[in-house]
């Protein structure tokens, strides 16, 4: 299956470069940051025919309509997928965009692929395999030392309106390191944490189809992936820190009492990750 994975997201990242150079459609959703564009609804239609014609039982949950987040639970095989990872960036002719495609087994996150293709890179991972990039192995950073640290983050769509919107932990970062990046595709953040390129990456608000290929893929590359209170990610929760094992704590410990301060969700005790 990881095979299948890697050649649909190479795919219809071939097809968002493809319609790049036709003028787009933009659409806003919830307000005039969330775009959606005809590259985004084409390349999930690809992408959501290409997995029922192989695999016809398996269900399919996606950003632009596909399935709904109750598919996130179901025992057996759910396809994850963000047919296109930092659209405003695509519709700006930025080149920093990609296609996620994750899968989950009885909803535990089984492997992850992500395409990149304005830098051609394919990231790829499955439990128990180790992750790479363009068939070559990859690995977190060992940096321990916020002083030293390259991080990633970004800002929620309704970032105007709600107070829940990163500039805290933005402020509170910024002074601690080396410096902080907003890439605007979070597949690409937590796959460029995975490659040591970031030493880690925070985010809130995000949905299911941003991480649950990049988890795979962290956690494959040796690091680790919490929500802010530390517990193990499910892709359901909104709320991430993605590092390597020596700067993961100091990253939750700064990230904890913004998440009490707002009552960020917290899987209960009697749950299981
Ligand atoms: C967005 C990007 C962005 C993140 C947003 C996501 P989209 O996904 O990953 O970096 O900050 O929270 O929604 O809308 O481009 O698929
Ligand atoms: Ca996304
Ligand atoms: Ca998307």
């Amino acid at each position: 299956m990881l095979e299948f994975a890697e050649s649909i997201a190479r795919r219809s990242g071939e097809l968002l470069l493809e319609r790049l150079s036709h003028l787009r459609t933009i659409n806003t959703k919830t307000n005039d940051r969330d775009l959606v564009t005809d590259a985004d609804r084409a390349s999930e239609h690809w992408l959501v025919e290409a997995i029922r014609d192989q695999y016809p039982d398996h269900n399919i949950l996606g950003e632009e309509g596909t399935g709904d987040q109750t598919l996130l639970q179901q025992p057996g095989y759910t396809w994850v997928i963000d047919p296109l990872d930092g659209t405003v960036n695509y519709a700006h002719n930025l080149p920093i965009f990609c296609v996620s495609v994750g899968l989950l087994q009885d909803g535990q996150p089984l492997l992850g692929v992500v395409y990149i293709p304005r830098l051609d890179e394919l990231f790829s991972a499955q439990v128990g395999q180790g992750a790479t990039c363009n068939g070559k192995t990859i690995h977190v950073s060992d940096t321990a030392l916020l002083s030293q640290a390259v991080l990633a983050t970004g800002f929620p769509y309704d970032k105007h309106e709600s107070p829940r919107n990163n500039l805290e932990n933005f402020s509170v970062f910024t002074q601690k390191v080396r410096g902080i990046r907003r890439l605007g595709a979070a597949a690409v953040d937590l796959c460029f944490v995975a490659a040591g390129r970031l030493d880690g990456y925070w985010e809130e608000k995000l949905h299911p189809w941003d991480m649950a290929a990049g988890i795979v893929i962290v956690q494959e590359a040796g690091g680790v992936v919490s929500n802010y209170y530390g517990q193990p990610i499910r892709p359901e929760e909104d709320h991430v820190i993605a590092a390597g094992p020596d700067l993961h704590p100091t990253m939750q410990q700064l990230l904890e009492p913004y998440a009490t301060k707002h009552h960020l969700a917290r899987q209960d005790s009697t749950s299981s990750s």
